[in-house]
């Protein structure tokens, strides 16, 4: 991440020196409804943005508003929250529960689920580290002290240890994935919370390491720490911000009786091991409460929103050339009352965004989907969930194949791949073809019009329809019946045909194909 100045005077309209090409208002539709639906446009609304390329603004509006895109929220920032990954302290049995693949989707997915309610709900994104509640599904509301409400799925809860309102700050979710050991001191959990909410990661800050120190002498260790400039340069304000964080000090972090729980006795404990009392750059706090107003109101925490959004909307660093355009999202983030709404559709509509084919530095004309994305936009088009027992494939690592296909577990690998590799190669190619069998034999009628009576002899016709709608559907595109494309994809199912005479499988055998298409892995 670059660090972009805030602009205290309007933005200068500067304008781009070589004129951009926008994408097509149909690209620009799949490109939207993936973002922030997660899967693709039906042909309904692929047919009325060609019509008319203004109905794409109020189809935005829709998908903002659809049920979708609460998942796209926790799906996005889970890239950089990275709690969906097993604990390595406890599994479901120690809870005395059966289906660890519940309990790691679960004790995961917390803090998501507040990032995901907050902006699916228009809320202030300051709720964030603010709200008195937290989000529960059964599993969490067995094993943590909440209070749920009945209903399906994840709701609105809270938690009954009388811990310090702090919204994602009060999560066992985030502090069970991020610990501390003794000499840690939570100085980890101080720099996840800068990073997470104020976009200020202490370790890509300048270290000139004193080579004086011996490393093996705490108490020269501590005394550098305080005193050498080489280290107050981070611990001056770091040690302050892990002060904060003592409530959460489990002494026995595989202890399920100690690490479900919030201790306000412990909050004090910070003078045990850094000897530094909780503050915030100077502003002294007691509790993570305190710590959740003061990063609230400090003007990083939007400015890093922003940031955050921009960089996994665009699938690329902030650049020092993006400074306009980012103040210019941040204006309307915060007129539109800090809803992630509105900074959402202010950045879908920037030109950088929505840029056609060009080599212009700064503008993305194509993005490759990360696997949350492939598993939603191949649900979408066929039905199909690729799970084993319980454990979503793409979703997953131990059991699944998340890092293969391109994730981040934030352990062995620690950001989304940008461009194809091997092994997401092969990923797709199994999902592509699960997927089209799925489709084939248990909901047709999702994709297909002809019914697997027709040959080339019998149906050219029908048949050149289907290849024809399966083209729009899966990439959004018109193909012409005699066009190259049906004509490619008849002869390859005519090939497949003679292999076992079988219309099913040669229909399965084509749509996995297309399934495969780069065209469908880039958007
Ligand atoms: C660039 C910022 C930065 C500088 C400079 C820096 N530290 Fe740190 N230090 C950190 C961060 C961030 C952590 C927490 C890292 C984590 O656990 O993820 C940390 C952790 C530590 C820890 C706890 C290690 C553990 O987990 O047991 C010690 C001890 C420490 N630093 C000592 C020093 C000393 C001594 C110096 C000066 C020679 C120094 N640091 C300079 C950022 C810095």
């Amino acid at each position: 991440m670059v660090m972009w100045l805030l602009a205290c005077a309007p933005a200068p309209s500067t304008p781009d020196v070589a004129p951009i090409p926008a994408m097509s208002a149909t690209d620009a539709l799949v490109r939207v409804s993936l973002d922030l639906r997660g899967v693709r446009p039906s042909v309904e609304e692929l047919t009325r943005v060609e019509g008319d390329a203004a109905a794409l603004d109020p189809l935005i509006d829709a998908f903002l508003d659809d049920p979708r895109y609460e998942g796209r929220v926790r799906d996005l920032w889970s890239e950089l929250y990275l709690t969906r990954a097993p604990s390595i302290y406890v599994n479901a049995a120690t809870y005395g529960l059966t289906d660890q693949a519940a309990f790691e989707v679960s004790t995961g997915e917390e803090a998501l689920a507040i990032l995901g309610h907050v902006a699916a709900n228009d809320l202030p994104w300051t709720d964030i580290v603010t709200a008195d509640w937290t989000m529960a599904d059964p599993v969490t509301a067995a094993i943590w002290p909440i209070e749920r409400p009945e209903g399906e799925g994840w709701q609105v809860s809270r938690y009954t240890d009388g811990r310090p309102a702090a919204g994602v700050l009060s999560t066992n979710s985030l502090w069970w994935r991020y610990g501390s050991t003794d000499s840690n001191a939570n100085r980890k959990r101080a720099n996840t919370a800068s990073l997470l909410l104020l976009c200020n990661d202490y370790l890509v800050r300048p270290l000139e390491f004193d080579r004086n120190v011996n490393l093996l002498d705490e108490d020269a260790v501590n005394t550098a720490i305080e005193t050498d400039p080489s280290c107050t340069n981070c611990h001056g304000s770091l040690d302050p911000l892990a002060g904060y964080f003592f409530g959460f000090w489990w002494y026995d972090p595989s202890n399920p009786l100690e690490n479900v729980r919030y201790f306000p006795e412990r909050e004090g404990r910070w003078a045990d091991y850094s000897g530094k009392s909780p503050a915030f750059y100077g502003e002294p706090g007691y509790s993570l409460r305190d710590l959740g107003q003061q990063i609230a109101a400090d003007h990083r925490f939007p400015t890093c929103a922003v940031e955050q959004a921009w960089e996994l909307l665009l699938r690329r660093d902030v650049a020092a050339s993006d400074t306009s355009a980012l103040v210019t999202h941040r204006d309307a983030f915060i007129e539109g009352g800090l809803t992630m709404k509105a900074l959402m559709r202010s950045i879908v509509h920037d030109p950088r965004y929505l840029s056609g084919v060009t080599d212009a530095e700064g503008y993305v004309p194509k993005k490759m989907v990360t696997p949350d994305l492939l598993a939603t936009s191949v649900e979408g088009l066929t039905g199909y969930t690729w799970t084993y027992q319980d454990y979503d494939l793409l979703r997953t690592d131990n059991v699944g194949y998340r890092t293969l296909a391109g994730g981040a577990d934030g352990y062995a690998v620690t950001a989304t791949a940008t461009g194809p590799n091997a092994t997401l190669v092969l990923v797709q190619e199994r999902l592509a073809e699960s997927a089209a069998w799925y489709v084939v034999e248990q909901d047709p009628g999702r994709l297909f019009t002809v019914d697997f009576t027709e040959t080339p002899e019998t149906g050219r016709l029908a048949m050149a329809a289907q290849v024809q709608a399966l083209h729009r559907a899966i990439f959004g595109r018109v193909v012409a019946a005699d066009g190259e494309e049906v004509e490619a994809a008849l002869a390859l199912w005519a090939d497949l045909y003679a292999v076992e005479r079988d219309p099913r499988a040669a229909w399965a055998g084509l749509l996995s194909v297309l399934l495969r298409d780069p065209d469908f892995l880039f958007y």
